[in-house]
């Protein structure tokens, strides 16, 4: 047994302040009781020579620092000597795409991306599929997607991204960015756009996008592939396949004119009610043993009521005390959290 020191990414302690250090300790508490079952313990922050960081006990084998490799604030983990010498442990995190794809698009309403990659972490740690997530191109639904920023970071990891937006300037801007950074990036690609059509009716517009990380996974076929719609994610079973996605991430309408945008203005006011009408539809998307994780304000859509709404749409939801430690303020008008459940097999 070794005692482990994590770095958090000073950009972490720039958009949660305080709460840095404590959502990096739920994270690998999550973590540690799925990916790594248990093998990390004693996840405390401590200060050493200044600088903080977050240090754990832990047993770890290569595929244990792989997963660590992906807390969405791990900047550095240095393992610990007797004599409190760091020796660096090397973090080869699944990103296969230029960092930029994440920060180049800045806009009112955007999802920072830490807090997006922490979510996208949680919620596949939460499903069924927590044990493919080093190994296969997972598929992510995130059926209220703006300007894509989970997209992006799903992409990023080499997955497979499904989005439903209903607002065409978000729609739009995404189908702007997303081919033309592949174009500058000279990565090989097919993007399509066009008319979104069920049962002879034009439901909105869908983005098609495939693409590779190499010309040599081009030629093998290897490639990952994004399909975005433009729709009321009320019809999300209309557009995308039963059973077809392993897990869905999002960040609801925080309720709040300020930091809103778009999208019909009613419902950026009524969070609970949109996720009522729309949870259906996402479960059926949703394949079983699959995670829902969805970010809240808790001042318009409290944490028990978004979880009953959870529990009404016949999930079950995953509120164990490893995934109760992740609310923090954003600003005065937000209180932000996460609410976990999982679709029966
Ligand atoms: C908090 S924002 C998500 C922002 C996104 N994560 C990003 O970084 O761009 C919530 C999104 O839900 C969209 N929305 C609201 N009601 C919707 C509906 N009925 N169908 C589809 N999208 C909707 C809004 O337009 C908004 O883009």
């Amino acid at each position: 047994m070794s005692r482990y020191a994590l770095l958090v990414s000073p950009s972490a302690n720039r958009v949660y302040a305080r709460a840095a250090a404590a959502l990096t300790i739920a994270e690998l508490g999550v973590l540690g009781e799925t990916l790594l079952a248990g093998r990390i313990g004693d996840v405390r922050p401590e200060e050493v020579a200044g600088v903080p960081y977050v240090t754990f006990d832990g047993d770890l084998d290569d595929d244990a620092v792989a997963g660590l490799a992906n807390v969405s604030t791990a900047f550095a983990l240095f393992e610990r000597a007797a004599d409190d010498a760091f020796r660096p442990v090397e973090l080869r995190r699944l990103d296969c795409l230029d960092d930029d794809l994440l920060s180049i698009l800045k806009y009112q309403g955007k999802t920072n991306e830490l807090f997006t990659k922490l979510l996208l972490n949680v919620t596949v740690l939460a499903s069924q599929s927590a044990g493919r997530m080093l190994t296969d191109r997972l598929r992510v639904l995130d059926p209220l997607c703006g300007r894509g920023t989970t997209l992006n970071q799903v992409l990023m990891y080499g997955w497979h991204a499904t989005g439903v937006e209903l607002d065409a300037r978000d729609f739009d801007a995404y189908a702007v960015f997303l081919p033309r950074w592949l174009k500058d990036k000279r990565l090989k690609h097919t993007a399509i756009n066009a008319k979104l059509r069920r049962d002879g009716q034009v439901l909105g517009r869908r983005l098609d996008v495939e693409l590779a990380t190499t010309k040599e996974a081009w030629a093998a076929g290897d490639t990952i592939t994004l399909s975005s719609a433009l729709a009321d994610t009320r019809t999300t079973a209309e557009v995308f396949r039963a059973g077809s996605v392993d897990a869905i991430v999002t960040d609801a309408p925080y309720g709040v004119q300020h930091g809103s945008h778009g999208g019909e203005g009613g419902l950026q006011r009524r969070p609970l009610e949109l996720l009522r009408e729309a949870l259906p539809g996402w479960v059926r998307v949703l394949r079983p043993g699959g995670a829902v994780g969805i970010a809240v304000n808790t001042h318009t859509c409290p944490r028990d009521q978004a979880l009953a709404l959870l529990a009404d749409a016949g999930l079950e939801p995953r509120d164990d005390p490893a995934f109760r430690g992740f609310g923090h303020r954003v600003d005065r008008a937000i209180e932000r959290d996460l609410v976990l459940a999982r679709k029966r097999v």
